[in-house]
């Protein structure tokens, strides 16, 4: 649905809770809201109406207004804790900080009710334009994730061999020197190098880990949906305790038909990033100072 807008919100006021305070009309992003003497009312908005970004419901004083539609039900309003519960900017940093990418794991596996609490956390990302069009498919327990980690590989390993001297010397025109560089001296070499490892029954593409999360998202949707919810699905991992690392590779599993058909990830969804998680068998003792590669204040 995303970015297509004949279906809209549609915002209810109850006139009984409803203090006529306008905090609704005035958060509206589209203006779609309008208070002329009585309860607001839903117009056709400035740009697209009602797309259920909820800001209304989380403005309103008396929990007076709620939409439905576009994925949003009536009851989706959340009462917030205490400003104080919330994770401040020093435990913020501090979680950011000591976040490393964990590639070695216990034995032990991850419980669903972790697992749920990490997909619940992930459904808070933001979105370009709601409702989520971000899917997940949860690979739940090590063998799940072996046998994902396995079809993978082998889907690598073939498309290591397509991309030949030949193929990749037409493909230049096409995709440009960069991304030529970029295929022949890395993912080519990478994706031959997991399944060649994956064959000889070691684990480099999942790392034997016990959770593997693998995000998808539609052409309705901003493309960069899918990345952020996964950057939720790592700091939430994080903030639980387990060791975590996103994974690139995924984006070669687009052109595999039957990887999709298997896990039901529709035609026109674009795979992104896979999050692997599970009980750290490793325990880094510092973090490392990093440079962004510019950063420059306009004029
Ligand atoms: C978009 C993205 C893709 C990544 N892909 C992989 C991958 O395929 N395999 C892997 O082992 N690590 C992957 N990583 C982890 C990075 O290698 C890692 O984040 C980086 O080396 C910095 O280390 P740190 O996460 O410990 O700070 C990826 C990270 C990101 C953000």
């Amino acid at each position: 649905m995303g970015l297509i807008f004949d279906v809209l919100g549609q915002p209810s006021v109850d006139p009984e809770r409803c203090t006529r305070c306008g905090q609704c009309v005035a958060i509206c992003p589209d203006e779609v809201l309008s208070i002329d003497g009585d309860v607001p009312k839903a117009g056709p908005g400035l740009m697209f109406g009602c797309i259920a970004c909820g800001h209304c419901v989380s403005m309103c004083p008396t929990g007076a207004i709620q939409i439905e539609g576009r994925g949003m039900r009536a009851d989706d309003a959340v009462e917030l804790g205490p400003r104080e519960a919330r994770a401040n900017a020093d435990q913020l940093q501090a979680l950011l900080l000591a976040r490393r990418s964990i590639r070695r794991f216990t034995d032990q596996e991850v419980d669903r009710a972790t697992v749920d609490r990490i997909i619940e956390m992930i459904t808070t990302a933001p979105m370009g334009i709601p409702p989520h069009e971000v899917g997940l498919v949860v690979f739940h327990g090590r063998e799940k994730v072996r046998e994902f980690s396995r079809e993978s590989c082998r889907s690598f390993g073939r498309a290591a061999r397509f991309f030949n001297p030949v193929v990749l010397t037409l493909m230049r025109p096409f995709i440009g020197k960069t991304n030529h560089a970029i295929m022949r001296d890395f993912v080519k070499p990478l994706m031959a190098k997991l399944a060649e490892a994956s064959e000889a029954g070691r684990d480099l593409f999942t790392y034997d880990a016990p959770v593997a999360i693998l995000f998808h998202g539609s052409a309705l949707g901003d493309p960069s949906d899918a990345h952020i919810a996964a950057t939720y699905g790592m700091l939430a991992a994080e903030s639980l305790g387990l060791g975590n690392c996103l994974l690139g590779t995924t984006a070669g599993l687009n052109h595999d038909k039957a990887f999709r058909q298997r896990h039901g990830i529709p035609r026109e969804n674009k795979i992104g990033l896979c999050l692997i998680l599970g009980h750290p068998a490793v325990r880094f003792r510092r973090g490392v100072r990093r440079r962004l590669a510019s950063v420059t204040f306009a004029e």
